[in-house]
């Protein structure tokens, strides 16, 4: 298995100076960048738009991995394809056609992924094993960046994981929400491939070292 990637989420960095953001996280060693897209509908709080991934398109050569937060996702999901993202995942909960919208990514040129909230089973995915790319367990109730980690969501990695073995399927495994140096080891251990870290990297002292150190406890 290729090594686990760490996807830094900007939710946390300074949006005065998101290509500086960037440029640090990128001589850090991160090799994916997430991207929290909020509609103020599906989750109470309203972040960032198609405008912004562009500009963040032109800012860096790394993936942009754009999470939609959002109702409906089949209206923009190949926009922000279009716009610049390399991944696009979509929330379970928030679409009731997830096969028709994880193909519409697909065909736009995207990595299409499905995201499972905290108390939504990783069983509502076992008859879409082969449209994903990969899937994205919340290990927070999305929203909010710098909440505790909801201790669970690690067997639900595991679960997933071993699900993955069963059907001999390659999707990735990518978990989001208090990601912090105490449960990066573990998390991969668990079978994880990306982790998203938004507070740890960016409200960290010295993010460039957070990053780093991040990627030491991964393995990575
Ligand atoms: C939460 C977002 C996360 C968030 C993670 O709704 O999906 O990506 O930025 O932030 P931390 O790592 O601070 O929990
Ligand atoms: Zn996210």
């Amino acid at each position: 298995p290729a090594a686990p990637l760490l996807a830094p989420s900007l939710l946390s960095a300074d949006f005065t100076r998101l290509g500086e953001e960037l440029r640090m996280i990128e001589s850090a060693g991160a090799r994916v960048v997430h991207v929290d897209v909020m509609d103020g509908r599906f989750v109470p709080n309203i972040t960032i738009g198609l405008p912004v991934v562009e500009g963040l398109r032109k800012a860096t050569a790394l993936p942009l991995d754009c999470h939609l937060m959002i109702l409906e996702p089949l209206r923009y999901a190949a926009d922000f394809v279009k716009a610049g993202a390399d991944w696009v995942s979509i929330h379970q909960e928030a679409d009731p056609h997830l096969h028709r919208t994880l193909a519409a990514i697909r065909q736009a040129g995207g990595k299409a992924g499905v995201v499972l909230n905290p108390g939504t089973p990783i069983e509502t995915l076992v008859d879409l094993v082969g449209d994903f790319d990969f899937v994205l367990l919340m290990s927070v109730n999305p929203g909010f960046g710098g909440q505790s980690f909801i201790p669970r969501v690690l067997d639900k990695v595991k679960r997933l994981n071993a699900l993955r073995a069963a059907r001999g399927v390659p999707f990735f495994i990518q978990v989001d929400g208090g990601v912090s140096l105490k449960n990066a080891a573990e998390l991969v251990r668990a079978g994880a491939d990306c982790l998203v870290a938004g507070n740890a990297v960016f409200k960290a002292e010295d993010p460039k070292a957070a990053v780093a150190a991040l990627l030491r406890e991964m393995g990575a």
